[in-house]
């Protein structure tokens, strides 16, 4: 009995004066660890006659609940001061001036969006936007993926619980949607451009889950795939701000597009940076083609008499390759000296007669 009393004003007097969260642990391990003191007398309820253990039982818990108590108690009291020696410690004082270095940049992806639009707006596009959570019709279904068709896993696609009765909302994984909310909505002839954040589960040094696209389209009486390729050819040399740049298009496959293409832009790798509009090599920037009969009926546009072309384009690899960053992870990491170093004066707006970075 008495040592209980014993150990008890011990580990009691123990707790109070252990000045920090190690020196508590060091207390409850000898106290309540497998080879503590309270835990040796818990071994002993073994050794005794069931008389005794059933008048020891009970005091024995009682005493290992009344350590455990104070070890909790005083543990979140050393938290608590930890917690406010460290706000005590951070104070800021929000009526000091702001530090002169302090400034803000605009981030590359901003201003690649800028430039794009300058270039298409110059063309006489208006930009148009369309929701991140899309349902399963405008991301897929009316974009001619039929039901069960793998084009839709190709798209790594983070999909919501479903609701009652109908499919499952999506983060759109492209900004191709946004192409059937305009034309469910405005009568032809139409001239769009959207930038957006899409979504795909992808995480490396080229892939993030959420990343931007530009998407074009165009709807109108006799368009003609001549019409998407000069008018492609020359984005693709004012946004590398070169004279002269080859094109050529690929023929690819997208289920809302008939031809689809991709295009590549001539390129020089030879000494590891790449050159727009010099050397041998390609380098693919964007897909595109004639809208598909498909798509246009879906939207209740009467394919014999409008016809149409889209593109679409990754936003954040278009930037690392025009400004040189060769990981895109920190992107997204928001870290002030990247920002600084990659990133543009907000108030230079670009323009494609005063330049456009
Ligand atoms: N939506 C396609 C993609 O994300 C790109 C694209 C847009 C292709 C428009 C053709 C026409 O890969």
């Amino acid at each position: 009995m008495s040592d209980i009393e014993t150990i008890e004003a011990e580990a009691l007097s123990a707790i109070k004066d252990a000045g920090n969260l190690a020196a508590l642990d060091e207390v409850r391990v000898a106290e309540l660890g497998k080879k503590g003191r309270v835990s040796g007398l818990m071994k002993q309820l073994g050794g005794m006659s069931a008389e005794e253990r059933q008048e020891m039982g009970p005091k024995l818990n009682a005493l290992k609940n009344r350590v455990a108590d104070a070890v909790a108690a005083r543990k979140a009291d050393l938290e608590d001061a930890a917690l406010e020696a460290q706000l005590a410690n951070e104070t800021l004082d929000l009526s000091l001036p702001p530090k002169p270095e302090a400034r803000g940049a605009l981030h590359p992806v901003m201003q690649v969006f800028e430039e794009i639009a300058a270039i298409f707006g110059d063309m006489g596009f208006a930009v148009a936007e369309g929701p991140d959570i899309e349902d399963d019709w405008h991301n897929f279904t009316a974009l001619n993926f039929p039901e069960g068709h793998p084009a839709r896993e190709t798209h790594d696609t983070f999909f919501f619980h479903p609701q009652e009765g109908a499919p499952a909302k999506v983060l759109r994984t492209h900004t191709s949607p946004v192409q059937i909310r305009v034309m469910e909505e405005t009568p032809p002839p139409i001239r769009i451009l959207v930038p957006g954040r899409v979504y795909r589960n992808d995480w490396d040094a080229t892939h993030t889950p959420m990343f931007h696209q530009v998407e074009g389209l165009v709807i109108d009486k006799g368009i003609h795939m001549g019409h998407l390729k000069g008018c492609l050819s020359d984005f693709a040399r004012e946004f590398f701000e070169v004279d002269k740049a080859a094109t050529r298009f690929r023929p690819h496959f997208f289920p809302f597009t008939e031809p689809s293409a991709e295009m590549d832009v001539q390129c020089d790798r030879s000494d590891g940076a790449v050159k727009v509009g010099e050397g041998k090599d390609w380098l693919e920037i964007l897909g595109c083609g004639m809208v598909h009969p498909n798509v246009l009926r879906n939207c209740g546009i009467d394919p014999d008499e409008y016809q149409g072309f889209a593109f679409g384009m990754g936003v954040d690899r278009l930037a690392m390759l025009k400004y040189g960053m060769p990981d895109l992870r920190p992107y997204f990491e928001a870290d002030p000296e990247w920002t600084r170093h990659y990133g543009f004066a907000p108030w230079l707006t670009p323009s494609v007669s005063g330049g456009l970075s």
